[in-house]
């Protein structure tokens, strides 16, 4: 179990709240080249189906995180099984690049039992500055060259985050793998709008946003079997709408090899430790485990 890109900060904010060792792992909020501000307040609404969002991924960049953050949550985790996974944002293909090649020069000069994250997560669904906001990922050659840019900049493992509105989603993951993708994230948000009808106006000071949390869980849990079955034995991050270990087996029974939570727990910020114990109980109940479950799903005939 992770907590999700852009949910949990770069660990600091939990420290003392949740247990992070005894997570899977936390994959870190949006790292760009530059700092980024972000967008206008309010950023986060809240609807019946869950939440919407416009960060802006608001991040304090490269430098910052490397010489900082970075450092900070490896420390805290120096002895500890759980995994880092760093989220990387830009305007431009070669952003990506830069982003992951300046942490794997700072993990190269550091010392310590943990010098540099253990994977990258790659957030394609964010807007190409430079092709009019078309998001990365949408366009073939463009996701290619992202991926392959940033592959050649590191050894480490590569998950590529999709959003749920391409078109051919098993065809944009294949597109990541070739590239040099080890594995896929599965679901960024879902475009949306909520309004504020006494106001008239949008619930969010940008205007529209991305959708998260029990909204989206069947478009997440559809996109992971769709990968998987197009993808068989690549492994899969699933998120997108988990705040209970039955949605959590959904995932994982459509495909996924690993879910994480992110506004479950934004809201209660133990929600994931809480769902690791209650999947542990079902498997035992059943007598199974989570391996045993993974792309389990029979699909009617
Ligand atoms: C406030 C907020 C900030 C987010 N920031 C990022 C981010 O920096 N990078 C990214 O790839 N995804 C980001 N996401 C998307 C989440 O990682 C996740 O894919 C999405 O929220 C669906 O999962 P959930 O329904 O469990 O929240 C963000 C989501 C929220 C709610």
């Amino acid at each position: 179990m992770l907590l999700a890109a852009g949910t949990a900060g770069y660990g600091r904010e939990l420290a003392g709240v949740v247990a992070l060792e005894k997570l899977g792992g936390i994959v870190t909020k949006a790292v760009s080249v530059a700092p980024r501000a972000g967008a206008p307040s309010p950023r986060v609404a809240e609807f019946g189906g869950g939440m919407i969002n416009a960060v802006g991924l608001a991040n304090p960049g490269l430098e910052s995180v490397r010489s900082e953050h970075l450092p900070w949550l490896l420390e805290r985790l120096a002895g500890a099984p759980t995994r880092v996974l760093v989220n990387v944002v830009g305007s431009a293909v070669e952003d990506f690049a830069a982003v992951v090649a300046g942490i794997e020069e700072s993990a190269a000069g550091a010392s310590g039992p943990r010098t540099g994250p253990d994977a990258y997560e790659l957030n394609v669904s964010c807007p190409n500055v430079r092709a009019g906001g078309m998001e990365f990922g949408a366009d073939p050659s463009t996701l290619r060259a992202v991926v392959a840019g940033v592959r050649a900049v590191t050894r480490r493992p590569l998950f590529a985050k999709l959003s749920p509105t391409l078109a051919d989603i098993a065809g944009s993951a294949r597109i990541a793998v070739d590239a040099g993708a080890d594995g896929l994230t599965l679901i960024n948000t879902v475009p949306g709008l909520v309004v504020d009808v006494d106001a008239r106006r949008p619930a969010l000071g940008f205007g529209s946003g991305g959708v998260s949390g029990p909204a989206i869980l069947p478009v997440g849990v559809l996109a992971t079997w769709k990968v998987s079955r197009a993808l068989p034995g690549v492994p899969i991050i699933g998120v997108g709408g988990i705040s209970s270990a039955n949605d959590a087996l959904q995932y994982v029974i459509a495909g996924a090899t690993l879910v994480a939570v992110g506004t479950a727990a934004m809201r209660e910020p133990r929600r994931a430790e809480r769902i690791v114990g209650d999947l542990a109980d079902w498997c035992a109940a059943r007598g199974t485990t989570v391996r045993q479950l993974v792309g389990s799903l029979q699909w009617p005939a």
